[in-house]
């Protein structure tokens, strides 16, 4: 297994009864994400795409990526939210949340249309001033305002120094509907076409082309980052949470929302972890946080964070709980050496920061449930694409199972709407004029 869940630190939160009561809810659950017929089968398409992707499609985003590789010196990414998030944590994840400064052979890689920051826009637009530049614009239904806004923009700054022709060959639109505005620009402008599928939604669409393309421009692996979800999607087929991890934990986090546990802070203690953080929130906070229920997701980069929220955590309000994904290999080591004249850190001399940082780790957990704060501890040994694969897939269903124990539809975000539909209504877009929320 490339994940294990350890639940040693919270025996004195949960009983084995109450994890027996709960069974029928995941049973349920369970069901409902691999029953044929199921009333969900429009949302359902990532439950098996680790086993079922479209193997041409990966070929052509292999061959894709090779290209990019070969013609650009930058790769800009334009999405928002499930359309920008995964991708990126998996870059920072696998490489470096420094990755375009590094020294690589591979294009930097600048995400925008993620916010309606123009000045935020500027500086990419002067990072990619005189640079061969080919752009992944990312957009499953192909009408969202901040990534529109931010390909308009982009497309005119590259038409000016390529024209349209050359353009043309270097934009790569990955969308879904088929009614798609994205979709229909592509096709009359003859840029290259991916394809998130129907039934995938934003959040669960990392392991399609909306993430997979740019992954593998950053020279990832991503025939490696698949494998690492199908070994997770074999792992979590048993409908017994007894013998699934993941839906123990999707288990978990429902007992502890019934005691009034409703935030729980995933931490981390890498910082190139943090965007994968950011991911969890998105999928946990737009799929469980409705109908005026959910446990607000949030996350934290330890120890960094323990130095400014720690006191709250181990003192504070007691309605949390923790998730620690702590890696055992991360890659790079230093040795801490002797210096003169600094004797005080003498204890420290011989080891390594890698080890010092599972101190911390052990620390934490230790001081934590001191604290009353339950905490989940899930492990894996390195911080391979097979892992990361495996993490993301872990996360997608114990988010499923978990929303749909509480009663919620994972899969839509009625929620997101209504900030849209009053913009548009200031904007003066046409058909939103009388949306009177404001
Ligand atoms: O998870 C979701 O569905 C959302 O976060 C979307 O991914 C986000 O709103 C972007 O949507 P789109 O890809 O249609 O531009």
């Amino acid at each position: 297994m490339l994940l294990n869940l350890n639940c040693k630190y919270l025996e004195k939160f949960i009983s084995f009864k109450e994890y027996f009561k709960i069974k029928t809810k995941i049973e349920q659950a369970h069901n409902l994400l691999h029953f044929k017929n199921s009333r969900l089968k429009e949302y359902l398409g990532w439950v098996s795409l680790p086993k079922n992707y479209n193997k041409t499609e990966f070929n052509e985003i292999l061959n894709t990526a090779k290209k990019i590789q070969s013609d650009s010196e930058v790769l800009v990414v334009i999405g928002i939210g499930g359309s920008y998030i995964g991708t990126r944590a998996a870059i920072e994840f696998l490489k470096s949340n420094f990755y375009n400064n590094l020294p690589k052979n591979t294009p930097n890689i600048y995400f925008v249309g993620n916010s309606i920051s123009a000045s935020s826009l500027c500086d990419v637009l002067k990072l990619c001033n005189n640079k061969k530049i080919s752009l992944n614009v990312i957009s499953k239904s192909g009408t969202t305002t901040e990534p529109m806004i931010a390909f308009k923009i982009f497309k005119e700054f590259m038409e000016k120094s390529y024209g349209r022709k050359e353009t043309a060959s270097r934009i790569y639109c990955t969308t879904g509907a088929e009614n798609s505005v994205l979709k229909t620009i592509a096709t009359e402008n003859g840029y290259k076409i991916f394809n998130i599928p129907k039934d995938i939604g934003g959040r669960f669409s990392v392991l399609t082309a909306a993430g997979l393309l740019p992954i593998s421009v950053s020279g990832a692996n991503i025939s490696k980052i698949m494998k690492g979800a199908l070994f997770a999607y074999n792992d979590s087929l048993s409908i017994k949470s007894s013998e699934n991890q993941c839906y123990k934990y999707a288990a978990i986090r429902n007992i502890l929302y019934k005691k009034s546990k409703n935030i729980e802070i995933t931490a981390f203690f890498e910082p190139r972890f943090s965007f994968l953080g950011k991911w969890i929130e998105q999928l946990f906070g737009e799929s469980e946080g409705k109908d005026l229920k959910g446990i607000f997701p949030t996350s934290m980069i330890f120890s960094t964070e323990l130095h400014s929220m720690g006191q709250f955590i181990q003192d504070g309000s007691r309605n949390i709980f923790e998730t620690i994904l702590f890696i055992d290999n991360v890659g790079n080591d230093i040795k801490i050496e002797n210096s003169k004249n600094m004797s005080s850190f003498d204890f420290l001399s011989g080891k390594t920061m890698n080890w010092v940082n599972k101190k911390a780790f052990e620390g934490t957990v230790a001081a934590h449930e001191d604290g009353n704060v339950p905490v989940v501890i899930l492990q894996c040994e390195n911080a391979s694409e097979e892992t990361l694969g495996y993490i993301f897939y872990f996360f997608e269903k114990a988010c499923a199972i978990s929303s749909l124990i509480m009663g919620v539809n994972p899969f839509n975000q009625p929620g997101v709407e209504n900030y849209k539909k009053n913009m548009f209504t200031l904007l003066g877009k046409p058909g939103y004029e009388n949306y009177k929320k404001i």
